[in-house]
């Protein structure tokens, strides 16, 4: 299956950080199979279809555990996205008076739920600065963790220019200071192995609807084995289908952080994206698929484009994100060709990540990113390199 195999207009989709496309067939047959004979609204009712909702649910919590290394499913937490997790992970942890370390790296979803605290007086931050490859060096977070700090947010992989951080070692730093780690794992999640005990992760927000496959609207926190739940707060109150006799929230995972009907269709396409990601051979293969796009991408277009600039060698390019200029050009003019003449989806200016552009020298313009998903193809690339070795002549 190709971007154009689901589309006749011969498109080409490489938007894929944005939300990957296509979806496996996997995930339009599970959606439709819920909505066809599924239908229940899980932890309900007693009735078959709301059961067969609740097993659809916990099958999908079973294999998100095993996939990030967490012993117990309840402690997937499910939300709407991953900006939904983080959301859940920053409020409910910090309180009155806590500093938070962020990195420069970070996407618009850790920087502004942090900098809305900080504007409120509830919060300090620090930001520890990744050096001008992207990588934030694990000393340094060492040196920023002070009395009162709470919380430390890792973007793992750069949803900007795809340069992955050294999780394991960052979660040892924090470890030995004793403060939780909540890792943004949204560009990662199906393209790099993940494992929250032997990662020393506490908290991992991910997406459904980007490398897992998914549909929008599916994503969840991960509470590590030894993180004390009982110390982060509801975002949202209401009703979980238990303990209806009480007027209070649950304090038991996950319906303490679940009220209101889950997104189950979303959840059981999530299930099939999840499904799909096995038979086609598993994360590695996910992971050596966008490298190897990556690399022809860097040489076809070094070889073709004489006015091409990327901001860090394909070594440590690792999640098929990539992110380059044509020179003396505007990103987003060419993405906009790209588009309308070329039938060509890509991503241009700040992705939301300003403090990740500033730290790589390419705010306020931006670049321009192609964002490689397992559906594409090295002949889509060449297709795209001759694209842009014309418009850069133009
Ligand atoms: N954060 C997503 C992106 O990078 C939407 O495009």
């Amino acid at each position: 299956m190709t971007s154009s195999s689901l589309r006749n207009d011969n498109l080409i989709y490489f938007d894929n950080a944005a939300t990957s496309f296509p979806k496996p067939p996997t995930v339009m047959e599970e959606m439709m199979k819920f909505m066809k004979s599924i239908g229940g609204n899980p932890s309900r009712s007693a009735h078959s279809m709301s059961v067969e909702a609740s097993n659809i649910v916990f099958e999908a919590r079973t294999k998100l555990a095993e996939l990030f290394g967490v012993k117990n499913p309840m402690r997937v937490i499910m939300c709407f996205n991953a900006t939904d997790a983080l959301n859940l992970a920053i409020q409910g942890l910090l309180t009155e008076g806590d500093h938070a370390i962020m990195t420069s790296m970070e996407h618009n979803s850790v920087a502004r739920p942090l900098k809305e605290l900080e504007k409120r007086n509830k919060i300090k931050i620090t930001v520890v600065k990744a050096s001008n490859k992207g990588i934030v060096a694990s000393e340094d977070i060492a040196r920023a963790i002070i009395d009162t700090t709470k919380l430390v947010v890792v973007n793992h992989g750069s949803n900007v220019f795809g340069v992955v951080q050294q999780i394991e070692e960052i979660g040892k730093v924090c470890r030995t200071a004793n403060v939780p780690l909540l890792v943004d794992a949204s560009q990662t999640a199906g393209v790099i192995p993940i494992d929250v005990g032997s990662d020393n992760i506490d908290l991992l927000a991910f997406t459904g609807h980007k490398a897992l496959g998914g549909p929008p609207g599916t994503g969840g926190l991960i509470i590590s084995d030894n993180f004390d739940h009982s110390t982060l707060r509801p975002l949202r109150f209401g009703g979980t289908g238990s303990y209806s006799d009480k007027t209070y929230q649950p304090t038991f995972i996950p319906d303490m952080f679940e009220s209101g009907t889950l997104n189950t269709v979303g959840i059981a396409g999530l299930l099939g994206g999840i499904d799909f990601l096995e038979k086609y051979g598993g994360i590695q293969k996910v992971y050596a698929h966008k490298k190897k796009l990556t690399k022809y991408f860097y040489n076809a277009a070094r070889d073709n484009i004489r006015k091409i600039k990327f901001y860090i060698e394909p070594e440590i390019c690792e999640t098929g994100v990539v992110s380059f200029n044509i020179e003396g050009m505007e990103p987003s003019l060419v993405a906009q060709k790209l588009s309308d003449e070329y039938g060509i989806m890509a991503r241009a200016g700040l992705h939301c990540a300003p403090m990740a552009h500033q730290t790589m020298g390419t705010f306020p313009r931006g670049t321009l990113r192609f964002s490689f998903g397992i559906f594409n193809t090295e002949k889509e690339i060449d297709r795209a390199v001759d694209a842009l070795a014309t418009i850069s002549k133009g």
